[in-house]
């Protein structure tokens, strides 16, 4: 017997902070500064998506030196433990959590050097029912980990723990990936009189009428199916409906053209990785790419909605979101990485300085 979930403990007051109503704030902006202070200024129920991509807690500084002056970007990733780093990012996540709207959705990238800690501290935040995936995105090839020596796997993904504000009613596009060809040649092994290729589909209804399937006869075949005798009809008028060679039941024939893709999954391994040649790359450290960022705000947003993300970089989000026709604010204490993301969506998305975007 499958056992009930289990609660999530109540929120000890700290979690969360008495509602506030503030001014609302203008998007398109990018703020400079520390995150938490500029968050505490921003109004309750108002983005409709976050995504963070903070320090992961790896003890690490990172640094690329850019350009023909080989300007040096940097940030730094040393906390003085886990506990020290789950700390400095729990009265952030209390305010991401707050200024999300009840229908959005919240993204933590992180990796497996705190990945654990932080789902504990996004269920006590959220609630374990808001959890919905743990994605992971393959972002490296696996020789770029497993050194020589080392005596574990190679580490070559990151996770990204994905969370709603209420556990069902969330704003939910389905993107789909493309039938790779073994799945087509597995699975679509019929091929009609004009060369399109099909499979044949269930058309019977599971339960039968305990389930509310209506009984009538297709095809000559008395049984319980799962759609209304209106839309078998429908669909047998537009010859979608036959009996197998072998078989003898009537199947639905699903065309390969009629197909969307396989709806997206939670191992992402299509998207890769910046690298230093790429026409998106701004030299900036840990910068992600487009692509990623394309799929979470296309599956977690419509057009004018609101993208906030605290811990900006050199504004992949923000590029992103601009050119997805959303509204966005980003925030990073990093006067060179506010400038680089200023520089990049003056040049990629043509907006202009002064304005919410910080003067280089
Ligand atoms: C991993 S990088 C983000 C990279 C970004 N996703 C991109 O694609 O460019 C993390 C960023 O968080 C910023 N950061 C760290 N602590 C912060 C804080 N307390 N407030 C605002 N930004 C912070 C750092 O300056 C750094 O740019």
């Amino acid at each position: 017997m499958k056992r009930p979930a289990p609660k999530a403990p109540p929120l000890d007051p700290p979690f969360r902070r008495p509602a506030r109503q503030l001014a609302m704030m203008e998007t398109q902006n990018i703020y400079c500064g520390d995150n938490l202070a500029k968050l505490r200024e921003m109004p309750d129920d108002w983005v409709d998506l976050v995504y963070i991509d903070p320090p992961f807690n790896s003890n690490r500084v990172y640094e690329t030196f850019w350009g023909e002056t080989k300007e040096k970007r940097a940030f730094d990733d040393r906390h003085e433990s886990t506990k020290a780093y789950i700390e400095f990012m729990r009265p952030r996540c209390v305010e991401l959590a707050r200024v999300m709207k009840k229908t959005g959705s919240f993204y933590y990238h992180c990796d497996w050097h705190a990945s654990h800690y932080v789902k504990v501290m996004l269920d006590q935040i959220f609630s374990e029912d808001c959890f919905q995936n743990e994605i992971v995105w393959k972002r490296s090839s696996a020789h770029s980990d497993g050194r020589q020596g080392s005596q574990h796997f190679g580490r070559v993904h990151d996770v990204l723990l994905f969370y709603t504000a209420n556990p069902r009613d969330y704003t939910w596009n389905q993107l789909y990936t493309p039938l790779g060809q073994r799945y087509v040649e597995s699975h679509y092994r019929h091929t009609d009189e004009s060369g399109r290729r099909f499979q044949y589909d269930n058309l019977t209804g599971p339960g039968g009428a305990a389930n509310g399937n209506p009984r009538y006869e297709v095809l000559g075949v008395s049984g319980y199916w799962r759609y209304t005798q209106e839309k078998m009809q429908e669909l047998i008028a537009r010859g979608l409906v036959a009996i197998p060679p072998k078989g003898r039941t009537p199947r639905f024939k699903r065309y390969l053209d009629d197909s969307k893709g396989l709806p997206l999954q939670s191992v992402w391994d299509d998207l890769p990785p910046v690298n230093s040649q790429a026409k998106e790359a701004r030299g900036y450290p840990t910068q992600k790419p487009l692509g990623l960022l394309d799929r979470i705000i296309k599956t977690s947003t419509d057009k004018d909605d609101i993208i906030l993300d605290a811990f900006c970089g050199c504004g992949t989000a923000l590029v992103a979101a601009q050119r997805l026709d959303r509204r966005w604010v980003g925030i990073d204490c990093s006067p060179t990485a506010c400038r680089v993301m200023s520089k990049r969506l003056t040049d990629d998305c043509h907006l202009r300085e002064g304005g919410g975007l910080p003067r280089l």
